[in-house]
């Protein structure tokens, strides 16, 4: 299958350009010098060009606080490039293969269980909703969609839009003996692009197109998501435990955001492990070995 990858230098576009390529397909990946979603003059072209079989769209705005200054942006390539994206797809009459988030959630502030894909999205700050409106525009336009949404992502070469992800930067922050400041009250499940990327092939395998969550097993606080990499990587720490309310962000985020893969296990497909195994993984191979 030839497979037209956007955002192949992301953290989680270069662990699918990788695994996707060991599995055989012919992955075309593409960087913002090829292509900018936001233009359909700057992405037409070249999908046309390429006929993949498949569109795969990793490209997003999600710093998540930048979004509520810069929230013209963050449509521009949440929805407006989704819906640039549903016309190639409609074009080439091929599916599009697009990523969405667990920020979609949050406005109902007493969620203590995990969220399926039957539940009704209500997203607390611009982020969310940027990602939503792109959620909504695949719905409205294509019958041949993967819409994928995942949670706390962490991969090997860290996040270009965030420019590390949340392993490597509390990592780094111990190192430096920084005093380090965690909430205790925003509940998710932190995923492996690694694992993702594999669940991603799995799915693509099955044909089955609609709206999927995908992320690791269980959940905890990014409190206690931090604590567990300290312990892994070995490296003291000098972290506090405290509240949304004290640690005061430009965006709301959800208090909880637990994902429940429900229509992957329809799908035929294994669950995730749990989220600290793979954390052990990503440590020991990116800092242990
Ligand atoms: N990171 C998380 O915790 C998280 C959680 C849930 C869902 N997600 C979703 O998962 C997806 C992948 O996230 P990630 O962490 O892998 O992101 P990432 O590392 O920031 O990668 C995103 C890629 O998008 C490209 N891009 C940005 N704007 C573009 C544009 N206008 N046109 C074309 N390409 C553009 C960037 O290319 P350049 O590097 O060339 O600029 C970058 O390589 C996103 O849809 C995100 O919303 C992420």
């Amino acid at each position: 299958m030839k497979i037209a990858l956007i955002g192949s230098n992301g953290q989680l576009g270069t662990d699918i350009m990788k695994y996707f390529s060991d599995m055989g397909e012919e992955m075309i990946g593409l960087t913002q010098d090829d292509i900018d979603v936001c233009y359909m003059d700057k992405c037409e072209p070249v999908l046309l060009k390429i006929k993949p079989d498949l569109i795969l769209n990793t490209a997003a705005f999600h710093q998540v606080d930048l979004c509520e200054d810069e929230g013209l942006s963050a449509f521009d390539v949440n929805a407006v490039g989704v819906k640039n994206l549903c016309n190639i797809s409609l074009s080439l009459n091929v599916p599009l293969m697009h990523f969405s988030t667990d920020f979609v959630f949050g406005a109902d502030r007493k969620r203590t269980k995990p969220y399926t894909e039957d539940d009704c999205p209500g997203p607390v700050s611009l982020y969310g909703i940027s990602k939503l409106a792109g959620e909504y525009v695949i719905k409205y336009m294509l019958k041949k969609y993967y819409l994928i949404r995942s949670s706390g992502l962490y991969g090997y070469v860290g996040s270009f839009g965030k420019g590390s992800n949340f392993v490597d930067m509390m990592i780094k922050f111990a190192k430096e003996g920084k005093k380090i400041k965690v909430v205790n009250d925003q509940v998710l499940t932190p995923t492996s692009t690694k694992d993702m990327t594999e669940k991603l092939y799995a799915l693509i395998k099955t044909g089955n197109y609609g709206l999927y969550h995908m992320t690791n097993s269980g959940q905890c606080s990014w409190y206690d998501f931090a604590v567990e990499i300290f312990k892994i990587a070995g490296v003291a720490a000098d972290i506090t435990a405290t509240t949304s309310d004290d640690y005061t962000a430009k965006a709301q985020r959800p208090a909880y955001s637990v994902l429940d893969n429900k229509n992957l296990r329809e799908a035929g497909i294994k669950d995730f492990r749990h989220w600290k195994e793979s954390l052990k993984d990503y440590i020991d191979t990116k800092y242990n070995s």
